[in-house]
C-alpha cells in the first residue's frame, strides 16, 4: 500500500461520519495565490493589518469564502445586516441579499436555508465583519453558531486534520528532539511552540521516589495523553528510570509544613465539586473508565508528599509557565482541606520499582532527551526533522513497540498519528511560523477545555453532568441552612457562547488571567480560574471569532443631562428598578433574594456597546434562562414614556452614559 492509498483507506470512516451537517460554516481563504480551509463558528472575523487570515496563508490582501446553512425558527421575514471592512456579498438560498454592509429583509424557510458569503479585504487596514439577522421575536444578532451547520468535504477534512497535526506537534514538543535550522526561533511563531515542560527542581522533596520511577517509564499509564512519552525502552529500561529517578531526587529532604488532616477531607470534598475541579477531574477514589474522559487523581497519594501537594494546589504553573491546570487562588485553609481530600480519599497504591544509582541517571538524563523538553537543551542524537518526514508511520509515530525501535512512546491514538504524519508531509517550518488569535482560541478552548465548566455554542458543561456526583460530595457535609445573601454552590455559570462580543478584550484577558479582584457573580461559590499564560490570546482570539479588535469604539462626550436620566431609568422612583437585583458601585441592591445581578458599575469595564444594548432588549434570547426582565416589546418601546418617548435603544443608552460616568478612575 502506498502512504497515500493508506491514509485515504484509513480516512474513508472520517470522510463517511463528515457527511452530517457539523456545527459552524466551512470558510476558505485565498491569498498570496493560496488557499487554506477551516470552520468557523461565526459569520464574522477580524483580521489586523499586516497579519495573516490564517496560520497558512501570507499576510495581505485576502479573500474569504463561507458555506453552509442557517437553520430559521419558523418560515418568515428576517433582516439580514452586515457591517463589512471591505467588499461583501451574502447570497441566501441562491438570491444575492446584500452587497457590501447594510440591512435587507428576506423570507426564510423554516429549517437550513442556504448561504454563502464572501468578503474582500486590500490588507491595508484591520479588517472586520460580522453579520447575522433579526426579527419581530428577537433583536439584531450576530447569526447563532446553533443554527450555522456545513457538510464536510475531503478538502475541509485535510485542513482540519493538519491544524490538528501541528497543535499536537507543538504541545507534545516534537521540534525538541528533531531539529531543523529552518524552524522558528523559541519563543515566536505559534504560541504553544517550543515551551519547555515543567522545571525539574527539587523533585525529591515533592514527589515519592518509587512512584517517579513509575511516572519516567509510562507517564500515560497515570495521566492518559500525557503531553511526556515514555522515553526510555529496551531491556534497561526499568534500571534506567530508576537511575534517573534516584538522580532527581539525591539529596532531597521531603518539604516540611503541614500534614493532610481527615478531618478536613469532608470540606475539600465540597470544594472539589463547588470550584469545578470535578469538571476535569475524576475523584481520587473512583473506579473504572470515564465516559468524560477527564483526568485522573487515583494516584495523587502514591505520588505527593502533603505540603508539596499543597503548594502546588496553591500554584500550579509555578514550575510550569504553560501548565494547563489552571490558578484557583485559593485560600491556604482550602488548599489544606483540598489536599486532606486528595490525599485520604486516593487508594494507597503500592508501587514497586528497583534501587536506582543516582551517577548513571546524570549520564542519563541528557543522552535520553529528558533535557531537551524539559531545559530546552539542544538534541543531539536524535534523527533531524527532515528525516521524520519522509520516515512515515515509523519510530515515535509507530503503531506499536516493535516497529517504534529506540523512539519514545507517545499515548497517541491513530487518528492522532494521522494528523501529525499530515502535519510532518506539509511544510513544518512555515506552519509553526505565525499564528492567528482566532484559531488559538478554537485550539485552547479545547486543550485548556473551558467546556469543564462553561456551555459553549449550545452543548452544555461537564460540570453541569456530573450534578449529582456533586450533590453526592457536598453530601459529606454535614446539611446548612441556607444564609440570606451567602453563595450557592449550584447557580448557574455563564455560557461562553457570546462573550467573544460580550466582554471588552482589556477586561477579558485581566480576567481570564485570573488578575481580576472584583468576583462578578459573588452568589456564585465556583469562580473563574486563572489561566494567565493562555489569557491575552484566548480574549484577543474569541474577540475576533465575533469581529471584534482589542480596542473598541471612543464612547460619545459624556452628557450630564442624558446621564441624569440614566441615573434615574435605573432606580424605584419613576424607573425600571434596575437596582431591586443589581448593586451599583457601593450601593446594594435592594431586594437581591428575587435574582442578584452583576453589579453595574463594573458595566464601563466589562461590557461592550452593541452587546449592553442586545442584552437589554432582549435578556431571554441570549439566555433563555435568566431571570433578569424583558422591559422592550417587540417595536423597541418601554412603558416609561416619559423619557425619549418611551424609545428603549435611547433610554438603555442613557443608562449605559450614566454608568460610564461611575468608571473607575
Ligand atoms: C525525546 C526525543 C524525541 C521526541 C520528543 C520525539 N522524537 Fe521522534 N524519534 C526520536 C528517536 C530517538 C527516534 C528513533 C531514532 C532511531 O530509531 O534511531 C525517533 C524517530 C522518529 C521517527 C522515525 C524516523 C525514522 O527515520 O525512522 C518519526 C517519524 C518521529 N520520530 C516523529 C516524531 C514526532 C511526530 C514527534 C512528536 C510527537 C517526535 N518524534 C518526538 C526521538 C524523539
Ligand atoms: C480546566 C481543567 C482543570 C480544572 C478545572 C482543574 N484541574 Fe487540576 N489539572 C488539570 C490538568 C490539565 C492537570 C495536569 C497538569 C497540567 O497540565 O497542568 C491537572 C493536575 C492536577 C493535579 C496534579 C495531578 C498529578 O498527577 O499529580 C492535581 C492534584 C489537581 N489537578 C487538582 C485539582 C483540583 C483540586 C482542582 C479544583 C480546585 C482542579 N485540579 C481543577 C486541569 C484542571
Ligand atoms: C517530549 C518532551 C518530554 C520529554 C522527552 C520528557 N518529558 Fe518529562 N514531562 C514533559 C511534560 C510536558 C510534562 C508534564 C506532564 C504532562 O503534561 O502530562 C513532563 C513531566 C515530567 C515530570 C513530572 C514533573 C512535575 O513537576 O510534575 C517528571 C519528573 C519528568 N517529566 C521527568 C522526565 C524524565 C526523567 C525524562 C527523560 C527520561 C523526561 N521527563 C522526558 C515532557 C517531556
Ligand atoms: C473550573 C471552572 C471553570 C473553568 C475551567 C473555566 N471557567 Fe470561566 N468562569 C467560571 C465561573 C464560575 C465564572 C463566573 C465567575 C463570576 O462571574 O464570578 C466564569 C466566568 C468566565 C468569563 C466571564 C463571563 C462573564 O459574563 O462575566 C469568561 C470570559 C470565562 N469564564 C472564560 C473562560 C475560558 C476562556 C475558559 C477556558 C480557558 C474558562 N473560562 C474556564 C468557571 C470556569
Ligand atoms: C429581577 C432582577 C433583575 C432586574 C430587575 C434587572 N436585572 Fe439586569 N441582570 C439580572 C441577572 C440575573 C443578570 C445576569 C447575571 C449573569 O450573567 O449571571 C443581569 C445582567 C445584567 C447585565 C449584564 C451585566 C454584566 O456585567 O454581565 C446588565 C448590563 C444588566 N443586567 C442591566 C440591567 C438594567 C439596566 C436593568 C434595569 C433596566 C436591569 N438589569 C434589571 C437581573 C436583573
Amino acid at each position: 500500500m502506498t502512504l497515500r492509498s493508506l491514509l485515504t483507506f484509513l480516512l474513508a470512516p472520517l470522510a463517511a461520519a463528515a457527511a452530517e451537517p457539523a456545527q459552524g460554516l466551512h470558510a476558505i481563504f485565498e491569498a498570496g495565490g493560496r488557499t487554506d480551509h477551516r470552520v468557523d463558528r461565526m459569520l464574522a472575523l477580524q483580521v489586523p493589518a499586516g497579519q495573516p487570515a490564517t496560520p497558512w496563508l501570507p499576510a495581505g490582501p485576502f479573500k474569504a469564502h463561507w458555506e453552509g446553512t442557517v437553520e430559521a425558527p419558523v418560515r418568515g421575514i428576517f433582516t439580514l445586516w452586515a457591517e463589512s471592512s471591505g467588499k461583501f456579498r451574502l447570497t441566501v438560498n441562491g438570491q444575492a441579499v446584500l452587497e457590501g454592509a447594510g440591512t435587507k429583509s428576506v423570507q426564510l424557510n423554516k429549517g437550513p436555508n442556504a448561504i454563502v458569503a464572501e468578503f474582500e479585504s486590500d490588507g491595508k487596514a484591520d479588517a472586520h465583519l460580522r453579520a447575522g439577522w433579526a426579527s419581530r421575536d428577537f433583536p439584531r444578532e450576530a447569526f447563532p453558531p446553533t443554527s450555522l451547520a456545513h457538510a464536510s468535504d475531503e478538502v475541509l477534512t485535510q485542513a482540519l486534520r493538519l491544524r490538528e497535526g501541528r497543535a499536537l506537534f507543538a504541545n507534545l514538543n516534537c521540534a525538541a528532539c528533531h531539529q531543523d535550522a529552518k524552524l522558528p526561533a523559541k519563543g515566536t511563531g505559534m504560541p504553544e511552540y517550543g515551551q519547555n515542560a515543567p522545571l525539574l527542581a527539587d523533585l525529591g522533596a515533592k514527589f515519592d521516589r518509587v512512584w517517579l520511577t513509575r511516572w519516567i517509564l509510562d507517564p500515560a499509564s497515570f495521566r492518559p495523553h500525557s503531553l511526556m512519552p515514555a522515553a526510555l525502552n529496551g531491556p534497561d529500561a526499568e534500571q534506567q528510570a530508576a537511575d534517573l529517578a534516584a538522580m532527581l531526587t539525591q539529596g532531597a529532604t521531603p518539604a516540611s509544613g503541614p500534614v493532610a488532616d481527615p478531618a478536613l477531607a469532608p470540606a475539600g470534598a465540597s470544594l472539589f465539586a463547588n470550584l469545578g475541579c470535578v469538571g476535569c477531574h475524576r475523584q481520587p477514589d473512583a473506579q473504572g473508565d470515564d465516559a468524560l474522559g477527564r483526568i485522573p487523581l487515583a494516584h495523587v497519594r502514591a505520588k505527593w508528599r502533603d505540603a508539596a501537594l499543597m503548594d502546588y494546589l496553591l500554584d500550579p504553573a509555578k514550575n510550569w509557565p504553560a501548565a494547563r491546570m489552571p490558578h484557583f487562588r485559593l485560600t491556604e485553609e482550602e488548599a489544606s482541606q483540598l489536599t486532606a481530600y486528595l490525599l485520604t480519599k486516593a487508594p494507597a497504591t503500592k508501587l514497586t520499582a528497583k534501587e536506582g544509582d543516582a551517577a548513571r541517571g546524570a549520564g542519563l538524563i541528557v543522552a535520553a532527551g529528558c533535557l531537551n523538553c524539559h531545559a530546552g537543551m539542544p538534541a543531539t542524537t536524535q534523527p533531524p526533522l527532515a528525516k521524520t518526514v519522509t520516515a512515515g508511520a515509523k519510530g515515535c509515530l509507530a503503531p506499536d513497540a516493535a516497529a517504534r525501535g529506540k523512539a519514545p512512546a507517545y499515548d497517541l491514538s491513530a487518528g492522532e498519528r494521522d494528523a501529525l504524519l499530515a502535519f510532518l508531509q506539509s511544510d513544518v517550518a512555515a506552519g509553526l511560523a505565525a499564528d492567528v488569535a482566532a484559531e488559538f482560541a478554537t485550539r485552547n478552548l479545547k486543550a485548556l477545555n473551558c467546556a469543564a465548566c462553561h456551555a459553549v455554542d449550545g452543548r452544555g458543561s461537564v460540570w453541569k453532568k456530573v450534578d449529582e456526583e456533586c450533590r453526592q460530595l457536598r453530601s459529606l457535609l454535614p446539611p446548612k441552612e441556607h444564609v440570606e445573601g451567602e453563595p450557592v454552590p449550584d447557580a448557574p455559570v455563564p455560557a461562553l457562547t457570546w462573550q467573544g462580543e460580550k466582554l471588552k478584550t482589556g477586561w477579558m484577558t485581566e480576567f481570564i488571567a485570573g488578575r481580576v479582584e472584583d468576583k462578578p457573580r459573588w452568589w456564585l461559590i465556583g469562580v473563574m480560574p486563572g489561566f494567565s499564560q493562555h489569557a491575552a490570546g484566548m480574549a484577543l482570539g474569541l474577540g475576533q471569532q465575533h469581529g471584534f479588535g482589542p480596542k473598541d469604539p471612543e464612547d460619545p462626550k459624556p452628557d450630564p443631562a442624558r446621564i441624569a436620566v440614566g441615573e434615574k431609568l435605573l432606580g424605584m422612583d419613576g424607573g425600571f428598578n434596575c437596582i431591586t437585583c443589581h448593586d451599583v458601585g457601593d450601593k446594594e441592591a435592594t431586594a437581591v433574594f428575587e435574582a442578584p445581578g452583576i453589579n453595574l458599575a463594573l458595566s464601563a469595564e466589562r461590557l461592550r456597546k452593541g452587546h449592553f444594548h442586545r442584552w437589554l432588549l432582549n435578556p431571554n434570547r441570549l439566555d433563555p434562562e435568566t431571570k433578569m426582565p424583558k422591559f422592550a416589546d417587540g417595536d423597541g418601546l418601554t412603558q416609561l414614556t416619559e423619557h425619549f418617548n418611551g424609545k428603549a435603544e435611547d433610554q438603555f443608552e442613557a443608562i449605559r452614559e450614566y454608568l460610564n460616568s461611575l468608571k473607575k478612575k
